[in-house]
């Protein structure tokens, strides 16, 4: 990519790609001991889109630190379409959200179905591994601070595991 290609994303934090589409065609290499898409193949290609959303929005390398809400609810077949629909919903400082809609289409019914949806946070880190920020999110409409707001009582919720409150002498468990 020339330098002049490059100014088109970097020109302003509004004109960051936040979102992203991929689509991936289920092969029998993918298949299960059952005969359907198998899970972790499922999880690759999501860590795949993840990564690739934020590192475009951001322009650093980015790694995944969590990810949250992944239910096989509904098999995906050998043969299917998968559409992933990926976008950043939140930024911290150097963290950022990327929510990813799963839909599979049976490409000879041309029949769809959405099969997941989950969050993965990624993290921005330079060269030397360390974590760097990244371009706050604008938030252009409601729904961008909906989603912002959604992704930020996930966060808290995460960051409620990693500082536990102090154990009392009371406790809820085993009551
Ligand atoms: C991602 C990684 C670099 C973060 O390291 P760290 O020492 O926690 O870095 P920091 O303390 O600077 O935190 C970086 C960001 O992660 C967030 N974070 C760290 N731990 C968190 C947790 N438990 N819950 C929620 N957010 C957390 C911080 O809040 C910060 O985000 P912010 O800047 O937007 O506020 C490090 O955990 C790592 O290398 N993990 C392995 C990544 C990997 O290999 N992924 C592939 C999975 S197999």
């Amino acid at each position: 990519m020339n330098s002049k290609q490059k100014a088109s994303h970097t020109g302003s934090v509004d004109a960051r790609p936040r979102s992203l589409e991929m689509t991936v065609l289920v092969t029998p290499n993918m298949a299960n001991f059952g005969g359907k898409m198998h899970g972790g193949d499922v999880l690759k290609i999501l860590d795949q889109v993840a990564y690739t959303c934020a590192t475009r929005y951001c322009g650093q390398y980015a790694v995944t630190l969590s990810v949250y809400r992944v239910l096989f609810k509904h098999p995906i077949y050998i043969g299917e379409l998968l559409r992933f629909l990926a976008r950043v919903n939140y930024t911290g400082r150097t963290s950022m959200e990327v929510g990813i809609k799963v839909i599979a289409e049976n490409i000879k019914k041309e029949s769809v179905r959405h099969t997941n949806t989950c969050y993965f946070t990624m993290v921005a880190l330079d060269e030397d591994g360390k974590a760097v920020p990244v371009p706050p999110l604008s938030l252009r409409s409601d729904t961008d601070r909906q989603r912002f707001a959604a992704a930020q009582a996930r966060r808290t919720a995460r960051l409620h595991f990693k500082h536990p409150p102090p154990q009392g002498v009371e406790s809820t468990h085993g009551a």
